[in-house]
């Protein structure tokens, strides 16, 4: 139907008839001409109707926005002074010489340029209008590119695109399950994969040697604004490769993206073990971006006359740690109430701080409602710990360690973002060392990354110190956000019913849920591992984004709902009968 998208024209065009399609994207009466600002996937162009062309006219008086039409006319340059440079197609316009309205429009449920003051949900619910916006469309396209870029990267480098199923059995992940309910076999349920980790385990098994997909993953887990329960993975995973090979190969990978799509050199990637993250950054992905750092100070504070820091100070899983902020002695008292009232969100029970007007004075220089309980000694050894200067601010938390790195590591990126303390735009990192295992409430015990990931141990050393094992794990970060993990995997039948047998996993339950991976395990596995990426968060990073919502194309909400199709939905009785199901009246709170 067309000869050129809209955004194409440039002066290049001048004096061609041509023929665009799209919407109109703006109608604008201007005494005497009539002009459309015509838009489709590549741009806008401006089209002028003059009233000597009387039926055309009359037809570009009747169009409104969102209209559907075809404008076959001349390319001209713009009267001089009504360029706009900031336009691809700022020097021209089109010149209607013919209008077709394709097909109406009612009035759109909101202005695509007044997207900002209307609500998420109502852009959601009528999705199909607000992703013609061209900041979203631009975002998808970049999805796109993005996914092409890696499988080049992929395909080059041997990998196979293998597709997995879908209706399968439980994949644990850390999420709970969707389940869907089988047919043929009433009673029985197949669960959606959390990831195809087992799946492309068997395919090393099976020797493909490098495998990768683009996959979708379903977790029902509480929502956030980089999660969604339905996400894509670029999952891979290879054979003979060690860790360090693997490292490099992916580090290769999203250093070569960023190089073709953004310009931008990444450079070699740090690594930092789990122990450190969480001992200086508080979090297992630190955005190194922000030049903050928590210190240890429990040793210095055993003996103080302050229940609250000697508390925790004592106790083997106590810490208390101090968060220094240059030049923060400029904060109000307001601002660190705020901050306080944001470290309870984390569960902390106070904020204490201490000014630094005058480091040499420890009696009259620090302004604080706690220094009064720290003898000079201790003042003196805790300004030195941190390396404090005048005009800097110390804030401190004080409980079990969990809680302290939770909310220190929470706070040092809030202050990086509220009082822009970035220093670079992109900081990436490896977080590698991770624990095989972390404590549960009830005294168990829990795979830190999955059950499949192998120790760095033998089976025996895992069995006795389960809790000190480290894993062959690693995580990429950046900026804050843990944008893939992996694993070396365990090839081996019997440290893998060790793992199952710590995780509390009966022989019988191992057999049911996992007797196809012992047995694969058993047929001849070869040392294999991988890793996957978050795509969506991939692409929110890469293009600015604060929701991975803004790069899916038809997100969930918060509360895992589709406003769009009013999914998930009821069902008739006739479809529960066939699969032999009743509802029960739904739990109400
Ligand atoms: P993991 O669970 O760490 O590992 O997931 C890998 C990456 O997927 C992304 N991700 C998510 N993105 C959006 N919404 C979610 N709900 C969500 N959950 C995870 C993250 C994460 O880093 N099978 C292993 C990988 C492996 O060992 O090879 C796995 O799934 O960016
Ligand atoms: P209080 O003795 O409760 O008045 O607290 C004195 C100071 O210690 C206040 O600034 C509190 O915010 C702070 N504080 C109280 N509990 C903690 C804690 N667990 N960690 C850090 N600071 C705390």
């Amino acid at each position: 139907m067309r000869s050129h998208y809209c955004g194409e024209l440039t002066a290049k065009n001048i004096s061609e008839i041509v023929t665009l399609c799209g919407w109109v994207h703006r109608r604008r009466d201007h005494g005497g001409v009539i002009f459309l600002d015509l838009r489709d996937r590549e741009g806008i162009t401006q089209v002028v109707f003059d009233p000597d062309r009387a039926e055309s006219f009359a037809l570009a008086d009747s169009v409104r926005n969102e209209y559907v039409v075809k404008v076959t006319g001349l390319v001209r340059a713009r009267p001089e002074g009504t360029t706009n440079a900031n336009m691809t197609t700022g020097e021209i316009e089109l010149l209607g010489h013919e209008l077709e309205i394709l097909n109406k429009s009612a009035t759109p449920p909101f202005q695509l340029d007044e997207h900002q003051s209307v609500g998420e949900d109502v852009r959601l619910k009528n999705r199909f209008v607000d992703l013609r916006r061209p900041e979203i469309q631009q975002k998808l396209r970049f999805r796109s590119k993005v996914t092409s870029v890696l499988r080049r990267y992929l395909d080059e480098n041997g990998f196979l695109d293998i597709e997995t199923p879908i209706l399968t059995r439980a994949t644990p992940e850390g999420a709970r399950d969707y389940l869907v309910p089988s047919r043929t076999h009433q009673g029985s349920f197949f669960a959606l994969p959390q990831s195809p980790q087992l799946f492309k385990q068997l395919l090393m098994v099976s020797g493909f040697d490098r495998y990768y997909q683009i996959a979708k993953c379903f977790r029902d887990e509480d929502l956030r604004a980089d999660r969604q329960p339905e996400f894509t993975q670029i999952d891979l995973e290879t054979s003979f490769l060690g860790q360090e090979d693997i490292m490099s190969l992916t580090e290769g990978m999203i250093s070569n993206l960023f190089k073709e799509l953004k310009g931008v050199d990444l450079g070699e990637f740090p690594r930092m073990p789990f122990s450190e993250a969480m001992e200086k950054y508080g979090s297992d992905k630190p955005d190194l971006r922000i030049p903050l750092t928590i210190e240890t100070v429990s040793d210095l504070m055993t003996e103080v006359d302050f229940k609250v820091f000697s508390g925790p100070a004592a106790d083997p899983k106590g810490r208390v740690a101090a968060l220094k902020v240059p030049g923060g002695n400029a904060l109000t008292r307001k601002q660190i109430d705020e901050y306080t009232k944001f470290v309870g969100i984390y569960g902390a029970k106070g904020l204490a701080y201490i000014k630094v007007n005058d480091k040499s004075d420890l009696e009259e220089g620090l302004q604080s409602p706690i220094v009064k309980f720290l003898p000079t000694e201790v003042r003196q050894a805790l300004l030195d710990r941190v390396a404090a200067e005048d005009g800097d601010l110390i804030f401190f938390g004080a409980d079990k360690a969990s809680i302290v790195n939770e909310a220190l590591g929470a706070l040092r990126c809030k202050l990086g973002a509220d009082l822009d303390l970035y220093t670079c735009e992109w900081a990436p990192l490896w977080v590698v060392d991770f624990p095989m295992f972390e404590e549960t409430p009830d005294g168990g015990v829990t795979a830190i990354h999955h059950p499949f990931t192998a120790p760095s141990c033998s089976p025996e050393e895992l069995q006795a110190k389960p809790l000190e094992a480290l894993s062959q794990a690693y995580d990429m970060v950046l900026n804050g956000t843990e944008l893939g993990g992996g694993s070396i995997r365990i090839h081996q039948a019997e440290m893998q019913q060790t793992v199952f047998g710590l995780l509390n996993i009966s022989p019988e339950e191992q057999r049911e849920k996992f007797g196809f991976l012992l047995d694969a395990l058993k047929f001849g596995a070869p040392p294999h591992g991988g890793l996957a990426f978050g795509l969506d968060r991939l692409v929110m990073l890469m293009t600015g984004s604060s929701s991975i919502r803004d790069v899916i194309a038809f997100p969930k909400t918060q509360s895992a709902t589709c406003l769009l199709t009013q999914a998930p939905g009821e069902v008739s009785e006739k479809q529960l009968k066939e699969l032999s199901i009743r509802v029960r009246k739904p739990v109400t709170e």
